[in-house]
């Protein structure tokens, strides 16, 4: 589809296919670390291409792509489940609710819907490589796309970065380089490794095309909704990437005319790392210190804060705060009572709906359907469970033993 880049700070409009990343003027006025980056980029189509998809039947996120997706199956994305967990549901009062699995996806996270796109538009513009910088999931997402379309990745991360999600990108390829810094630190070092040496840059809403490859989840679920939209939808919040990415699947739904209204998007973020809930309530842009355990969405200065907050507006929604100890319970919860094993940044967007359970019935009455999108497998972070669950102890091998312990 055609497209062009529109500033989120300043409304320029750029009229170009080439790889843009920033809008020169607004990122160029934001150099004090103490306040959120501008000058992101929003992807825009003409309006008429849009509501030429009304009509079509076969129907697929692809449609709304800025990029054609080659070979599509051999980095399947897309159509993931949709569980409706019947005991939560019967435990809340809220017999609509859904939960989309996008841990599902190939690398065990909603990260591979950027990567798919971002493979897409290196192939388009002919490069073969794709740095980035990431303290895990987006990283491994990037070196699962790279090893499918057979892409050279060269990830910079933090020296402190967990290693689990570290290990996942080594295996899958990808020229790991760790950095004695932070992770705004790597962010910086992957585009002096991409000004000098070449290749795409695919960093977390510096490149626009990550916040248009994560919009597919929404189209997804109307799809597979028959064609609606719930009323409410819960995403858990860092950068604020993925929550742009959820509002603007809903926003191109609109303006294609499929949908006569969008879903209030809530963001939710720990109480530990909390800059766009606090920026949404105080309309200032101000880094916070962020210390929370669920390493996914710890944010002090997160990439795509300006856009979040204007998103939240535009969707009528809220922000919602839960605390670390809500997160792990509500991890504990998904995993006991509906068979469902995520890490703890994906746990916080149901901790962020079970916070919210009466203000929903009363707000919007018992038969409001939601949908809480859950982003990143359990299987990546292991550590979280040290000393909270124990393995039980070994018994003998005999019949005795069967006995004596369940006697
Ligand atoms: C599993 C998971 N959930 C949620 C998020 C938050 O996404 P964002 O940083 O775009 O807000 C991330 C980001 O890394 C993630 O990996």
């Amino acid at each position: 589809m055609r497209f062009s880049y529109v500033c989120n700070d300043c409304g320029k409009q750029f009229e170009t296919h080439e790889v843009m990343y920033t809008c020169p003027s607004c990122a160029a006025e934001t150099t004090n670390p103490g306040e959120f980056r501008k000058g992101n980029l929003i992807v825009t189509y003409h309006k008429e291409d849009l509501q030429k998809l009304t009509g079509k039947n076969d129907l697929t996120f692809y449609d709304f792509f800025p990029y054609p997706v080659p070979d599509k199956d051999c980095f399947p994305i897309g159509e993931t489940p949709i569980a409706r967990p019947k005991r939560l549901s019967d435990r809340y009062g809220l017999p609509n609710l859904s939960i989309k699995l996008d841990s599902a996806l190939p690398s065990g996270s909603f990260k591979d819907r950027a990567s798919q796109l971002i493979a897409a538009q290196a192939i388009a513009h002919g490069e073969n490589k794709i740095a980035l910088a990431s303290t895990g999931n987006a990283g491994a997402a990037m070196s699962c796309a790279g090893a499918a379309y057979g892409l050279e990745i060269v990830l910079f991360v933090p020296e402190t970065a967990p290693v689990n999600k570290l290990m996942q990108s080594v295996l899958y390829g990808a020229t790991v380089v760790p950095v004695k810094g932070s992770y705004d630190d790597a962010f910086a070092l992957s585009i002096v490794y991409t000004d000098r040496f070449g290749g795409i840059n695919r960093n977390t809403a510096y490149n626009p095309m990550t916040v248009e490859g994560k919009k597919s989840v929404s189209i997804e679920l109307f799809l597979q909704l028959g064609r609606k939209v719930p009323d409410i939808v819960y995403v858990p919040v860092g950068d604020g990437c993925i929550y742009a990415g959820v509002c603007k699947g809903f926003m191109d739904l609109h303006a294609a005319g499929l949908i006569d209204r969008v879903p209030k998007v809530v963001c939710v973020q720990s109480t530990q790392s909390n800059a766009i809930s606090q920026a949404w309530q105080t309309r200032s842009y101000a880094t916070v210190e962020a210390t929370t355990r669920a390493d996914s969405i710890s944010v002090s200065s997160p990439a795509n804060g300006r856009m979040a907050v204007r998103y939240i507006d535009e969707t009528e929604a809220w922000s919602t705060e839960v605390t670390d100890a809500e997160i792990l319970d509500a991890q504990m919860e998904l995993t006991k009572d509906a068979g469902i094993f995520v890490e703890p940044a994906a746990a916080c967007a149901w901790a962020g709906l079970i916070k919210d359970r009466n203000k929903l019935q009363q707000e919007f009455g018992k038969d409001v359907s939601v949908c809480v999108l859950l982003t990143g497998t359990g299987f990546k972070d292991m550590a979280v469970f040290d000393g909270r669950v124990t393995l039980p102890d070994s018994i003998e091998n005999s019949a005795e033993a069967v006995v004596k312990r369940f006697s």
